[in-house]
């Protein structure tokens, strides 16, 4: 039977994949420390995603380690031998790293490395996918030329019709400290590619989402957008006037990507991975689609300023990743990921003792 390791597996990638492998019949080993929870607080708290695993898949073993303990994870990946690694264990909140930057960097840059060693000395052919992100680019994106429509900024340049490429610069633009410790990670994982042979990707996120998502204000923005609305809640724009736009993507989506690299897999590959032009929507539209969907008015404050570094507009060019794996696509189109996540939200807090109910 075949092994797979996933890091930050209570987490909304490391979950979804998690349980696509074990329905495919693999053994599903999870690594995570609830760090989610000492990054955001209680409403970060992971562990009910954890005990969901746990009852819910069939072989399914939880690993209570820190991706930072290099002799740990060196001694997990010799003991476990996985024939694939998933690795979406991460600070990863563009806006929370500057106020711990040691944490986010040991964690994002220096857990990736102990990784990527420990698999390098282990199980070198055993292909390892990293979760990257589009912050890998920073601010760069924000150099296009923009056109303001009603409700939405858009390119204006038709280079970038489909979106943003691989082959923009990830170089000389400001990328929080969060995209910079990304950007380490990133490109020690093209060079365990490059330069050792191993079957190593990235994969550059837009929004993932999904109804695993413990969303909070500082990561997870369609998830907490959604939560927001449920609960009435006001909901704060950051600047833009409100016609940011990213594109969305299902993690389902994610993990059959991943399965597609590990059945086929390449050497220091990257992808960007998002839902792409025909699932992304800005704030304002995501309100529109929210109260369409829940029948409840959503509630917002305007702060008028945006946050350091964010994209105006940032949609993922699939050309490159479509054009190698041909048999992958988006499945899940954007009102079917707002159902869902108002779904899940609805149970949790149904389902929540009252002291969870922030989760
Ligand atoms: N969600 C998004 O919109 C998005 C976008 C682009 C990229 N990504 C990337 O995808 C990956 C997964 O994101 P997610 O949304 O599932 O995040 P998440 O916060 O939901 O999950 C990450 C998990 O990693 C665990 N973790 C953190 N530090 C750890 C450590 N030191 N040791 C062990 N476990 C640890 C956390 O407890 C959490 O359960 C991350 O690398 C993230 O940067 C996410």
């Amino acid at each position: 039977m075949k092994k797979l390791l996933v890091t930050g597996s209570s987490g909304l990638i490391g979950s979804e994949v998690c349980t696509y492998f074990d329905r495919l019949g693999w053994q599903v080993h999870g690594v995570d420390n609830n760090q989610r929870a000492v990054f955001f607080g209680t409403s970060g708290d992971t562990r009910w995603n954890q005990q969901r695993l746990a009852t819910t898949l069939r072989r399914f073993t939880h690993h209570e380690c820190d991706i930072r303990d290099r002799a740990g994870i060196r001694q997990l990946l010799g003991t476990v031998r996985p024939d694939a690694i998933v690795h979406a264990a991460a600070q990863p909140s563009h806006d929370r790293a500057a106020a711990i930057p040691f944490d986010d960097f040991e964690t994002n840059a220096v857990g990736t490395l102990n990784l990527l060693e420990a698999a390098r000395q282990v199980i070198p052919e055993s292909p390892f996918v990293h979760m990257s992100t589009n912050k890998v680019y920073g601010d760069r994106p924000n150099q296009i030329p923009m056109r303001g429509e009603l409700a939405r900024w858009e390119y204006a340049d038709p280079q970038y019709a489909e979106g943003i490429p691989e082959t923009m610069s990830i170089d000389q633009s400001m990328h929080s400290l969060f995209g910079a410790s990304k950007v380490a990670a990133d490109v020690l994982v093209q060079e365990y590619g490059r330069y050792f042979d191993m079957p190593t990707c990235c994969l550059r996120g837009g929004c993932l989402t999904g109804p695993n998502h413990s969303g909070v204000e500082l990561h997870g923005f369609l998830s907490f957008l959604v939560k927001c609305n449920l609960e009435a809640r006001e909901y704060r724009i950051f600047g833009y006037e409100g016609k940011q736009v990213r594109d969305n993507i299902h993690a389902e989506d994610v993990a059959r990507f991943i399965h597609a690299f590990i059945e086929a897999p390449r050497s220091g590959e990257v992808y960007n991975l998002g839902g792409g032009k025909a699932n992304s929507c800005s704030i304002r539209e995501a309100f529109e689609l929210v109260e369409s969907i829940t029948d409840i008015p959503m509630r917002s404050t305007y702060v008028d300023e945006n946050r350091m570094g964010d994209h105006i507009c940032y949609y993922s060019d699939l050309s490159k990743i479509r054009s190698h794996y041909p048999g992958w696509d988006i499945t899940i189109p954007l009102v079917e990921i707002f159902r869902q996540i108002a779904d899940s939200w609805k149970e949790r807090m149904q389902t929540a003792a009252p002291h969870q109910a922030q989760r």
